[in-house]
């Protein structure tokens, strides 16, 4: 018996695949977070073509996480590796606060030192991903991504077939692109996309 693995039947991803970018109203240290702080740590675009020197530190390989919520898992990364350079996007300004919040103290939004090793990306992590070259990202997480759980949405699920060839293009080869959900949809979704492409091998989590 052949193993059905075609593709599923899905619309291309939409140009925007999250959805609201503010939740509460930001309180004044957010805004300082966003205003002054976010710019110091964001990766810089023009660094794209050459990721290695978008860092304080040459990194002896890059990481990169496509959105990180509230930072938490980001940050353990960060501070469990420190010869990685980390590049952590996020879209949802409580999310990219959160994550602030743990890196630069009180008052010191403007001055406070960075670390030489992570990097933010607080537009959608496709911009970065199309931008950087191939085989220059040495591992990907995608934990616990929206679930998007309604068929007629799951054009917005980044596990989605054009991604899936994005990720293949910048991972390199052997690398690991880890993804995490607890809704079963979703991982029914991840096997069937997974199941019906040549570029990862895909084992049963
Ligand atoms: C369900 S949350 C999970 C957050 C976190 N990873 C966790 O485990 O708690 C998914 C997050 O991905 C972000 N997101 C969705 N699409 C994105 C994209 N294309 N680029 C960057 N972030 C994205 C959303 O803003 C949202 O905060």
């Amino acid at each position: 018996m052949t193993e059905d693995v075609r593709a599923p039947d899905v619309k291309p991803p939409p140009e925007r695949l999250y959805g609201r970018q503010r939740g509460h109203p930001l309180r004044p240290r957010q805004e300082r977070l966003l205003e002054e702080a976010l710019p110091r740590l964001r990766f810089p675009l023009e660094k794209a073509g050459t990721p290695k020197l978008g860092f304080g530190k040459e990194p002896a390989q890059i990481w990169f996480e496509v959105g990180f919520g509230g930072g938490e898992h980001s940050y353990a990364q960060h501070n469990a590796h420190p010869d990685v350079g980390y590049i952590a996007s996020e879209v949802f300004h409580n999310g990219l606060c959160s994550l602030l919040t743990r890196l630069v103290p009180v008052e010191e939004e403007a001055t406070a030192p960075i670390p030489d090793m992570l990097r933010l990306w607080d537009d959608d992590a496709r911009i970065l991903l199309k931008a950087m070259p191939e085989a220059s990202v040495d591992r990907l997480f995608l934990m616990f991504p929206d679930p998007w759980p309604k068929a007629k949405h799951a054009k917005r699920r980044f596990v989605h077939p054009h991604n899936v060839e994005l990720v293949a293009r910048v991972l390199k080869s052997g690398a690991v692109w880890r993804v995490a959900s607890d809704d079963p949809t979703y991982q029914a979704w991840v096997e069937e996309v997974m199941g019906a492409q040549p570029y990862f091998d895909a084992p049963h989590p």
